[in-house]
């Protein structure tokens, strides 16, 4: 019998094909309403709270464009696979199907070019999604949407109704029954003035699927710390909030890796006089295997539903390959192939987990 984990990676898998089919995001159609269907994680804050910074922490690689300003101009729907022990770690955007990096600096390239190709040099932004996929033994099955930060200003050279604009964005992703929100705000801010818990509460009010994160807990003022947000006073959400240590623009600047800051990470909780009692459910490696397990039970919850739509795009896919024959487009047709096999082997798991009387998985 499959594991949920196989689950979560069919989903993930199913995700990624109805995306290369080009239909997400196009609207009503069979393959955007299996999508978002299947639950996402979306990361959610005003600029430079340290969005990118905790996804690449998830992810434990170095590969996205960090720094003061706007640097997130597009969505960027990540989908992380995780693979065999022992096999290569690699990447790969939907924009250039086929070709596999395995330098993280040039994927971090491709994401600034890709921006740019879409919203010119200026700092213009754009809803278009890049889709990039990473494959690896060493994260687990999620799909994460990193987005523009809310802002309350335009910048230079940006038109007024950017603030506006990407508040629409952001809020297109978050009002989605099954987006699971990751609300970031940085606890050098009062909370009560956080862009992420301002748009998470109006969208998720009773605060079900929203996941408080607080980053730059190293750059709070000496003499104070975050232990009422962190233990749940100052704003409560369902879930408890997860507190992150990233690193700072100087440990960037000194290309301090990715190991080193999760290390140095674990070590500022463990040492910590005001989060030593917190520090195993703090930190990014925490955050990263909660919202698996919350993707898991989420899954779980919407068997039914999900195997419903998963039967009507079954139905639909085959009469469509009825009626194709041979597929027009190759690619098109393959992934529709695709679709049908991911969409059948999801049905039958379910059936299992749901016969073998215990849908609470095997793990
Ligand atoms: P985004 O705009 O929300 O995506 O934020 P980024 O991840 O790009 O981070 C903005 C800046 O804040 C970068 O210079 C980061 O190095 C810095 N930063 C983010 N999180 C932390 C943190 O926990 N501690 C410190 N010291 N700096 C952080
Ligand atoms: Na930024
Ligand atoms: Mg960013």
């Amino acid at each position: 019998m499959a594991t949920m984990e196989s689950l979560i990676g069919l989903v993930n898998r199913i995700q990624k094909a109805c995306t290369v089919l080009g239909d997400y995001g196009g609207g009503d159609n069979t393959f955007s309403s299996l999508w978002e269907a299947l639950p996402s994680v979306a990361v959610v804050g005003g600029q430079s709270s340290g969005k990118s910074s905790v996804l690449e922490s998830i992810v434990g690689r170095d590969f996205l464009p960090r720094g003061s300003g706007i640097v997130t101009r597009r969505p960027l729907v990540l989908q992380l696979h995780k693979t065999e022990d022992g096999s290569q770690e690699y990447a790969e955007f939907l924009h250039i199907p086929k070709r596999r990096f395995s330098d993280f600096a040039v994927v971090r390239k491709e994401i600034q070019d890709e921006t740019d190709r879409i919203t010119g040099k200026s700092k213009q932004i754009s809803p278009v999604p890049i889709h990039l996929s990473i494959y690896s033994p060493y994260v687990v099955n999620l799909t994460l949407i990193d987005l523009p930060g809310l802002t309350k200003v335009a910048v230079e050279g940006q038109p007024e109704s950017i603030v506006q604009d990407i508040e629409t964005m952001v809020r297109a992703y978050v009002e989605k029954p099954n987006c699971i929100i990751l609300a970031i705000s940085p606890a050098n801010q009062d909370i009560a003035t956080s862009d992420a818990i301002k748009l998470a509460r109006e969208v998720d009010p009773s605060g079900e699927r929203t996941f408080g994160v607080l980053t730059k807990l190293d750059l709070m003022d000496k003499g104070t710390n975050a232990l009422d947000v962190l233990e749940g006073r100052s704003y409560r959400l369902q879930h408890p909030w997860v507190g992150i240590v990233n690193r700072s623009q100087a440990d960037i600047n000194k290309n301090v890796d990715m190991i080193v800051a999760r290390r140095k990470e674990r070590e500022y909780f463990a040492t910590s006089p005001d989060y030593g009692h917190l520090s195993n459910k703090m930190g990014s490696e925490y955050l990263a295997k909660l919202l698996s397990k919350h993707l898991e039970s989420a899954i779980r919850a919407r068997i039914p539903s999900i195997t419903s739509l998963i039967n009507k795009t079954i139905d639909e896919l085959e009469s469509e390959m009825e009626h194709l024959g041979r597929p027009i487009a190759v690619d098109a047709g393959a992934q529709l192939y695709t679709i049908l096999e991911l969409c059948r082997a999801f049905d039958k798991v379910f059936k299992e987990h749901l016969d073998g009387g215990r849908p609470g998985g095997d793990r």
